[in-house]
């Protein structure tokens, strides 16, 4: 089976060939970033998005079938990002989407885009086995996930405010780093020197396994304030003493988690898992525990078509696809979603 993969929640436009066939395989995939776009507003223009969308989606499709060898008759099943995220960036998928299935006369499958993190380090060399603990960490959400199979999620904890990736971008904005900041700040903070900035850990000691981010910034912003002018070596121990702490809380609430599961694999997914040093601190923590860990690829790691279309493919495939294979026609995007009870 050859499930077509679309994104189009945010920022970036995602395309992606998957088949079923010989234990699944990736065949082609492609990506329109928006990000020089967006960068003269300093974020996300919710309208430019769409419109970028609509630009992308058939030059991106041409490019898939033909680094496949593929044509438009071979696809089995259309995948889309139905939500979270921006309605008018949805809408553009999902349109593009039910309108392809409905022409081909095959089952279009609307797929949670956290899903579609969540089950992406399934793509690597060196894949998890069900069931196993998710550390969720992109722009928009923070969770920790029990994941015994394909459609079945447990909620374990969440940020009671900002995300994680929001955290990085919004403290980025406070040092003047341009958007996106989170890779930016992460850079920025490989020159900084440790503990010359402590910042607290937010909820590090809480009995449950919440996180919270928004001090984290405010702790930024009172230190910048805090000094008159601010030195390259200053914005770098600041950016240091920020990704310490936000680094640790992660760590430890996602170790914590596993623990308490009984399990003993931990998947890290999402736009924040691409950070180098949330990867050192996981990877000698959880050794330590003996707890293997498994990331996406890096490019995997940030929205992508690849996740969705093998989210698509999982969800037909599994027993619990109610989702899936229904008859295009109506269909909504939903801007606002939760993963657990999907
Ligand atoms: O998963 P993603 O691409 O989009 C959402 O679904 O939100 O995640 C994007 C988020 C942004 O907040 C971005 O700043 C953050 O991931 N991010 C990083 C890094 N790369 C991306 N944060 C910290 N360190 C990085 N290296
Ligand atoms: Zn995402």
């Amino acid at each position: 089976m050859l499930v077509l993969g679309i994104e189009s929640s945010c920022d970036e436009t995602g395309m992606a060939l998957y088949s079923t066939s010989a234990g699944g395989a990736l065949l082609a995939h492609a990506l329109h970033s928006q990000v020089p776009m967006h960068q003269a507003y300093g974020g996300v223009v919710p309208e430019l998005a769409s419109r970028d969308h609509i630009r992308r989606v058939v030059p991106l499709l041409r490019q898939v079938l033909a680094d496949s060898g593929r044509s438009l008759t071979d696809i089995d099943a259309v995948a889309y990002t139905q939500g979270p995220g921006l309605a008018g960036a949805l809408l553009v998928g999902a349109a593009f989407a039910e309108a392809l299935a409905t022409a081909l006369e095959r089952p279009s499958v609307p797929v949670h885009h956290l899903e579609g993190h969540l089950l992406s380090p399934l793509l690597s060399r060196r894949p998890p086995r069900f069931p196993f603990v998710a550390l969720l960490v992109s722009g928009g959400h923070s969770q920790l996930m029990r994941v015994t199979a394909v459609g079945e999620y447990e909620l374990l904890g969440e940020t009671l405010d900002d995300a994680a990736g929001e955290a990085f971008d919004k403290t980025a904005k406070l040092l003047g780093l341009a958007y996106p900041g989170g890779p930016a700040l992460a850079e920025l903070a490989e020159r900084g020197r440790p503990d010359v900035v402590k910042l607290p850990r937010p909820m590090l000691k809480s009995a449950d396994l919440n996180f919270s981010f928004s001090g984290l910034k405010t702790a930024v912003l009172t230190k910048v304030r805090e000094l008159a002018t601010i030195s390259e070596q200053q914005r770098a121990d600041i950016a240091r003493g920020f990704q310490d702490a936000i680094v640790e809380v992660l760590v430890s609430k996602a170790l914590r988690a596993v623990a308490l599961s009984g399990l003993k694999q931990l998947v890290v997914a999402g736009g924040v898992g691409a950070n180098r040093e949330l990867r050192r601190q996981l990877d000698a923590r959880a050794g330590k525990a003996g707890i293997a860990v498994f990331y996406p690829e890096l490019e995997f790691c940030t929205d992508n078509g690849a996740m969705i279309a093998l989210a698509g493919a999982l969800r037909l495939q599994s027993a619990n696809s109610d989702m899936a294979g229904k008859v295009a026609g109506a269909f909504a995007v939903r801007p606002r979603w939760p993963l657990h009870g999907v």
